[in-house]
């Protein structure tokens, strides 16, 4: 398995999970726009094959992630779990003091993976995701992130 930065030559493969997976998709400017941001963005290949994505935006207070999603054939095999524990390290070393995400209150298999790695409900959003008739509401998760790891792996020397 590697993991690879999300670039712009992964938009074709990105774009196929992203319409097989949600209601009212992500575009491709959507995509884009979050690789022109300099989002934290990674794809996820076993053998060339494509199996998935995650973007977030890392910043010292709170880290948000934006997107993940895994080919519909490759799911339930644990690549979720393990490309969203790389996300999760990531902000930790960035300094990030917690990860908050929304996710639609009917998409249970994301919901238990989030619950599984230490994500709790804090809230929700009304109306929060288009669906292609009316809105969705959204669960808002958060997960707090260890203390201190960036200090300790870049600035605390002595
Ligand atoms: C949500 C998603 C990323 C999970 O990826 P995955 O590779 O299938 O998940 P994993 O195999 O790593 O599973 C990890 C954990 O997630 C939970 N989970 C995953 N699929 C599940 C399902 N169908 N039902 C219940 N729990 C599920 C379980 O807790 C699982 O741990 P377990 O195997 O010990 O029970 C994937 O289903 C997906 O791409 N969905 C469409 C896109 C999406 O909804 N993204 C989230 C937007 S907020």
């Amino acid at each position: 398995m590697e993991y690879i930065y999300f670039d712009y030559s992964h938009l074709d493969n990105v774009l196929e999970i992203e319409e097989e997976s949600n209601p009212f998709p992500w575009t491709e400017l959507n995509f884009r726009d979050c690789l022109e941001k300099g989002y934290y963005a990674l794809v996820l290949q076993r053998d060339k094959t494509f199996i998935g994505f995650a973007i977030m935006a890392i910043s010292s207070e709170e880290s948000h992630l934006l997107n993940i999603g895994i080919k519909k054939e490759e799911r339930g095999l644990g690549y979720g779990e393990k490309l969203l524990n790389k996300m999760i390290i990531a902000a930790e070393v960035m300094g990030s003091k917690k990860i908050i995400l929304e996710v639609r209150i009917s998409n249970k298999s994301a919901y238990k993976l989030y619950e599984k790695l230490g994500f709790e409900e804090i809230g929700m959003r009304k109306n929060y995701y288009r669906l292609p008739q009316g809105r969705e509401d959204a669960f808002v998760m958060s997960k707090s992130l260890k203390k201190g790891i960036a200090s300790k792996l870049f600035f605390n020397r002595n």
